[in-house]
């Protein structure tokens, strides 16, 4: 298992569009290793692929309080999602430090393969059902600031090549 490197917004490889996992083998399953890890290391509660620079529809989600019940979603698709909204505070692994509000649907069914390449649907709501939608946004290319004003956007982003800057000074 290894720590991978998380990118960070606005580094552009955060668009970029997943591509579906072909099977799922050792490969995959290292990989899913790997992001658990990171998650973990992190604090966070879910990763995308697309976040450690891997662009294959790959996520990794775990809400518990304890920290001990990994999900992982291979290919995952929102079959089903209410038409009750809510609007949240949101944070990501890759915009360290940012939270604000984003609205989303407060139930969701995802359909999606396990680390056996099983295929099944897994009835999402309240938290787990945010960090489903904010995870599949990552494999789409989709940050969650996307969904803010281009006036708080563009202070993000300022802030965060600022950081960048200093990190490197
Ligand atoms: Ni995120």
């Amino acid at each position: 298992m290894a720590i991978l490197p998380i990118l960070c917004y606005p580094d552009p490889r955060l668009h970029i569009v997943a591509k579906p996992v072909q099977g799922v083998d050792d490969r995959v399953r290292g990989l899913v290793s790997d992001m658990l890890e990171t998650m973990y290391d992190a604090h966070g509660i879910g990763l995308a692929a697309t976040q450690v620079d891997v662009h294959e529809r790959i996520v990794v989600i775990d809400v518990s309080e304890e920290r001990n019940e990994p999900l992982v979603l291979i290919n995952p698709e929102i079959v089903w999602a209410s038409a009750e909204k809510h609007r949240g505070d949101e944070g990501c692994l890759s915009v360290p430090g940012i939270y604000d509000g984003v609205e989303r649907s407060d139930s969701v069914h995802v359909r999606a393969m396990d680390v056996q390449g099983q295929s099944r649907t897994i009835e999402a709501d309240g938290l787990l059902a945010v960090c489903v939608q904010h995870e599949l946004d990552h494999l789409l290319g989709k940050v969650f600031v996307e969904y803010l004003s281009p006036l708080k956007r563009n202070r993000i982003k300022s802030k965060m090549l600022k950081r960048q800057r200093e990190d490197r000074a």
